[in-house]
């Protein structure tokens, strides 16, 4: 769907790129930007800068950038419509696509849904249902359970709930979309969850908004079958169980891996319990989940891929404003069969002594030592060492020294002293590494240079840069710009496609700024061109200083070693120098 430029424009003004951004990172002014820890990678000195004059942001240290709506992609993971659709909501403009069509879709979705899961339950409760009552009932669910999540049976058959939407005066198309039916060869449709057991997903609202299916037997598919998305739908966002978990009035949430340990959880009274469904943790569902709780409890399954999970989920949470625990479970390999196995108070038992994540990855670290050994002791206080620098708080620092030195008997202040050491190596690291990232993220790098001539000469890929961006701010310069500069002459291909963009829309009296644009350039461009606005903050470029660049771009040979030995940051100060001089 192409949103018009006027409609982004107006989408921008309302959204003020620091108010959006200052949501998710704490920001300072510096000047006439805003400086903040990056959110995209974790860093310790801010790099993360926000430029309200051209409304984009740009991290000198992971070369993340661009606008108000690239911000909410990538921060939500969110494509391009949805981002601008959660802005869109969050000033209360209408969608442009929000026409009585698709909303009437989404209202028939979900009324479809309604009666799926309706017919689903009474399927469960008649003879068609007598094994999935029996399957129900082996796997220790009540009646009360089986009514609380509205579980139901999708019988055998391939045309059971296809017909029953249909008689309700639905269309085969409407049931495609809902995902309820799919199409066959020859046209007509059929049931997708054919013998097994449904789970609705219901929304904040009480909207069924999707189903999850699971075969009864060792056969029959793969175990789960889940709706895909659809327009209500979307499963990276959603959440098993949040409808009821939001209602337990309880300010953690206990987040477990699959269906069948929320509603073992809930059986047993843990109604703050929720899940994914069937994908990996997303930011979209952390954020979610911080929304209404106040600390999350990870309690996935004991296995490998648990634990893996675990610490990617940690990793997500970690840019939330939430508290975080684990949960380490032993002799069962989900809360489901934990609970069955060692009953509720056990786990409520477990749940109080959940260890925080630092802890968990500390006591992960230690189950691989044996400290009775110096040597594997050593080995152990390095590897915690690197585990502590990632602390930003002083305090916890030193409780975790003292705690370690009790541990593995060595005194507390050579600990200290290894922590120092190893927080700033990682500080060098962190500034080489950003060092290199500017090297290699300067157009400059992607230019081959195969003559060199003698004289004072900015690399072509510096003017390229200059031009644009003094364009994109000042669209008045076009004209003495286009008469002089063909496409052909941007030898960088993302700026020479950015130029391409520019004048396309400036003909047709679209103003082209950074905004209007990124939504119509690759993303590399937009991310590169972020970077050049980064970099140009504070430096004027006139309509002088543009007739010079595209001079040397036409004329000046470039030489290779200024291309190749200098950063993109050290010509922009070098040409700063120069103007300061000028005047
Ligand atoms: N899952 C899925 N598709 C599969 C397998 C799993 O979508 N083929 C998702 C489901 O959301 C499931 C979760 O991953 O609930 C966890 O999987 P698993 O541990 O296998 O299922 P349980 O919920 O524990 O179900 P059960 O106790 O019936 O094995
Ligand atoms: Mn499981």
């Amino acid at each position: 769907m192409a949103i018009p430029a006027v409609y982004i424009q107006e989408l921008v003004a309302r959204n003020d790129i620091y108010d959006v951004i200052s949501r998710y990172v704490s920001l300072q002014r510096a000047g006439r930007l805003y400086k903040g820890l990056c959110p995209f990678h974790s860093e310790r000195t801010p790099s993360f800068m926000v430029y309200p004059e051209t409304q984009s942001y740009y991290c000198f240290g992971c070369g993340a950038g661009g606008d108000v709506i690239k911000f909410t992609m990538e921060m939500n993971s969110l494509s391009y419509i949805e981002a601008v659709r959660m802005l869109a909501q969050q000033c209360g403009m209408p969608m442009p696509d929000e026409d009585d069509g698709q909303a009437r879709l989404k209202a028939r979705i979900l009324e479809m849904n309604k009666l799926a899961a309706r017919y689903f339950h009474n399927c469960l409760k008649s003879d068609a249902g007598r094994d999935a009552r029996k399957y129900l009932r082996d796997r220790q669910l009540s009646d009360k359970t089986i009514i609380n999540f509205g579980l139901g049976y999708a019988p055998q058959g391939w045309q059971g709930l296809c017909d029953h939407l249909r008689a309700k005066g639905f269309t085969d198309n409407e049931i495609v979309t809902a995902y309820l039916g799919a199409r066959n060869k020859k046209g007509g449709i059929y049931d997708i969850f054919r013998d097994r057991i449904m789970f609705p997903i219901i929304d904040l609202r009480g909207n069924v908004i999707a189903f999850g299916g699971r075969r009864m037997g060792d056969e029959g598919g793969p175990k789960y079958l889940n709706s895909g998305d659809t327009p209500v739908f979307k499963k990276s966002n959603g959440l098993f169980a949040l409808n009821l978990a939001k209602k337990s009035g309880r300010d953690s949430f206990i987040l477990a891996e699959g269906y069948m340990d929320v509603i073992s959880l809930h059986q047993a009274g843990f109604s703050n319990a929720v899940a994914t469904l069937g994908t990996a943790l997303t930011q979209q569902q952390a954020r979610l989940i911080g929304d209404y709780a106040k600390k999350v409890i990870i309690c996935y399954d004991s296995d490998e891929a648990g634990q893996k999970a675990t610490r990617r989920a940690m990793d997500i949470f970690s840019k939330e404003d939430i508290t975080v625990q684990v949960l380490a479970m032993e002799g069962a390999k989900d809360p489901d069969e934990y609970i069955k196995k060692y009953g509720r108070q056990s786990f409520e038992l477990l749940l109080e002594g959940a260890n925080s994540a630092l802890d968990f990855s500390l006591l992960k670290l230690k189950k691989q030592y044996d400290i009775s050994n110096a040597e594997q002791r050593v080995e152990y206080l390095t590897k915690a060492c690197d585990v502590l620098a990632g602390l930003t708080n002083p305090i916890q620092q030193d409780v975790y020294c003292s705690r370690l030195a009790n541990e593995t008997g060595t005194d507390k202040t050579s600990i200290k002293l290894q922590l120092e050491r190893t927080a700033a190596r990682r500080r060098r690291a962190n500034n080489r590494k950003k060092e290199q990232e500017l090297l290699h993220s300067g157009v400059g790098s992607k230019i081959k240079v195969d003559y060199r001539q003698k004289g004072n000469t900015m690399p072509k890929a510096y003017a390229q840069q200059q031009i644009i961006c003094a364009l994109v701010r000042d669209n008045s310069l076009y004209s003495s710009i286009a008469q002089r500069l063909q496409p052909e002459n941007f030898t960088d291909g993302d700026m020479r496609r950015v130029y391409i963009r520019v004048c396309d829309m400036l003909e047709n009296n679209i103003p082209a700024t950074y905004t209007t644009l990124s939504g119509r350039i690759s993303d590399s461009a937009a991310n590169a061109l972020a970077g050049i606005f980064a970099r140009n903050a504070d430096i004027i470029i006139t309509g002088k200083d543009v007739q010079m660049h595209i001079e040397n771009l036409l004329t000046a040979k470039l030489s290779q070693s200024e291309a190749s030995e200098k950063t993109l940051d050290e010509m922009t100060e070098r040409l700063k120098l120069l103007k300061e001089k000028k005047k």
